[in-house]
């Protein structure tokens, strides 16, 4: 039976938008889709079209052309006057939108993999100002911002208009009974018979301090609970959404029965504070819900390069409160939840009782007590929780790590990591891969010479497996001349995000090495035998970044070894197995 969702609240502009195609026109449109340019849709855009597809951006039908854009940068509105605050734009590269005839183009737009997802009609083309719309959207033009910094150095140059057909949904193969389209979940509350509904959006692991404040407020305005994470896109450096949905189910027992619903958002944030929080809100709108929880900070984008927040920890709210009417949802205003260590239960810290111990773990402080192994108080989460985190974010001497020397032909690189090979495996727990300059050059980079781009090919190939290795657990030492700074660094940014890098610089002299000259190497680049010779021939730039400088004139390998050991140690990469500290 197909239930009347009429009831319910309205979708922003009136109507639940579905730009899926009908049978017979996506025939057609799959018929005629070799004869269009096709554009591979961003990990973003794929996001933006999912909610434009199923109706989350209702009244939107498609990419925001140039008057839409224009009036929802100055004045949160679109061309029919409707409140709307985030620009949803297409954005292309020069020479693709060169490409493109108004009124007449159409684009196929596909996935990373080249499914087409769905027909654009070209309706406009143009090149926007990305500064001026930061200024106007995020309020600021500074890099720091995560928002600004997408629009200013990962979006393209040029924005294309224009109405959509779908030809299909993206496709999500994970926690499939949980991602409901605006219309299933309407439905869903139609079944329950829920007419009032409070939604809350996060992008982190819920605790308690977060059950308390959804419980209240749901309590408050006697209405039932949507959880409505964004899994889309969000902050660089936010706990992955699988273990936020793993922890979120875990936490469904804790509200009364039959209260509490989990659904998600495939929405790519921009942190954009106070001008998101409406979005947010009419997104949830649009899934059904009348009322929206306005939190402190809410999608705040951190501090800007002089450690000073971007907005106020409540002009979110502030500013939801001035265009409540136009929003059409009921704010649900929240301040920060505290715990009050004597009484043992939390409030809002405006309610807290004068001379009361509020005790308060930052989501800093939670991922060093995770890297280290520390506790993690029963007032601030539940065990459950604690126990899927730390399935996902095992102590450091747990995760992956990359040691990476960089040195000199002949200055001991090779040696030491043999050295360090063998106290791993003696170690044990964890597998061990040694990934040496000349083994490299054997079994990954046998065509590639010592020219500076293919050593820097070299090292980006080696970066990419030590990450993957460090990703999966393991330890991957790298042994190669590495003379390059940039590349270094680059490797450095593909491993810090899935474990330990550890740069390790053998200092050994070029004299030093040029003495020993174990390969009889550097006498063959004097005689200009070899050409493009490390420290003879061929530039070496020194790391001011190493966590670990080695002079092997003055240390054995083994010394040398317990050196990175140590440091290693002290980081909490080695520790005492089966001992979280
Ligand atoms: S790089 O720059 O990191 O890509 O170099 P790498 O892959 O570590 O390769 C270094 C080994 O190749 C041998 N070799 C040379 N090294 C430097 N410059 C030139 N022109 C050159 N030609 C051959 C040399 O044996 C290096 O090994 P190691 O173990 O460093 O002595």
């Amino acid at each position: 039976m197909i239930r009347s969702t009429s009831h319910l609240i309205a979708p922003h502009g009136g109507e639940l938008v579905n730009l899926i195609a009908d049978p017979e026109c996506l025939r057609e449109l799959k018929a005629h889709s070799c004869e269009w340019p096709s554009w591979e849709l961003t990990g973003r855009q794929v996001c933006d079209l999912e909610l434009l597809m199923c109706g989350g951006f209702s009244p939107l039908v498609g990419f925001m052309n140039r008057g839409d854009y224009e009036g929802v940068c100055d004045k949160m509105r679109l061309e029919s006057g409707l409140l709307w605050p985030m620009p949803i734009t297409l954005d292309v590269k020069e020479e693709f939108a060169q490409t493109l005839r108004l009124g007449s183009s159409k684009i196929a737009l596909r996935d990373p993999e080249g499914v087409m997802l769905a027909v654009l009609h070209v309706e406009d083309v143009w090149q926007p100002d990305r500064a001026s719309e930061a200024e106007t959207v995020f309020g600021t033009t500074s890099a720091a911002h995560p928002g600004v910094d997408y629009l200013l150095n990962r979006t393209h140059p040029w924005y294309v208009g224009g109405r959509i057909e779908a030809t299909q949904l993206p496709s999500h193969y994970d926690f499939r009974a949980l991602r409901l389209t605006p219309a299933e979940l309407r439905t869903e509350f139609a079944r329950l018979g829920w007419r009032r509904v409070v939604a809350f959006q996060t992008r982190n692991p819920m605790h308690r301090a977060h059950v308390e404040l959804t419980f209240r407020a749901a309590k408050q305005v006697e209405a039932n609970l949507l959880i409505h994470p964004s899994v889309g896109m969000t902050k660089p450096g936010d706990v992955d959404y699988f273990t936020r949905v793993r922890c979120y189910q875990l936490l469904l027992s804790k509200f009364p029965q039959g209260t509490v619903k989990l659904s998600l958002l495939p929405l790519a944030m921009r942190m954009g504070g106070p001008r998101e929080a409406i979005w947010h809100a009419l997104i949830r709108k649009n899934h059904g819900a009348t009322h929206f929880i306005v939190g402190r900070d809410h999608a705040g984008p951190g501090k800007d390069a002089n450690g000073k927040p971007f907005y106020g920890p409540y002009e979110a709210q502030e500013l939801f409160k001035k265009h409540e009417g136009d929003i059409g949802v009921t704010m649900v205003p929240f301040n920060m939840m505290v715990y009050l260590e004597n009484q043992g239960y939390y409030v809002p810290d405006n309610e807290v009782p004068n001379g009361s111990k509020v005790l308060n773990i930052s989501g800093t402080e939670l991922r060093e007590r995770l890297n280290e192994g520390r506790d993690i108080p029963g007032w601030f989460t539940y065990p459950e929780v604690v126990d899927e985190l730390r399935r996902s974010f095992p102590p450091r001497h747990k995760q992956g790590v990359t040691i990476f020397f960089t040195g000199l032909s002949g200055s001991g690189k090779s040696t030491i990591a043999n050295v360090l090979l063998t106290k791993f495996l003696e170690i044990g727990g964890r597998p061990v891969t040694i990934l040496d300059g000349d083994l490299v050059r054997k079994h990954l980079s046998s065509e590639l010479g010592f020219s500076k781009e293919h050593r820097d090919i070299n090292i980006r190939r080696i970066g990419y497996v030590a990450s993957e290795i460090t990703k999966n657990g393991g330890i991957a030492i790298c042994a190669p001349i590495a003379p390059y700074d940039a590349v270094r660094k680059h490797v450095r940014s593909m491993v810090e995000p899935v474990g330990g890098f550890i740069l390790v610089h053998v200092a050994t002299p070029v004299e030093t090495c040029e003495q020993r000259d174990r390969k009889g190497l550097y006498a063959k680049a004097r005689a200009g035998i070899i050409k493009e010779f490390t420290g003879i021939s061929d530039p070496y730039e020194e790391p001011k970044d190493a966590e670990v400088v080695i002079n092997t004139t003055d240390l054995t390998p083994e010394e040398a070894a317990q050196e990175i050991l140590l440091h290693l140690e002290r980081e909490g990469f080695v520790g005492v197995n089966g001992n979280h500290s």
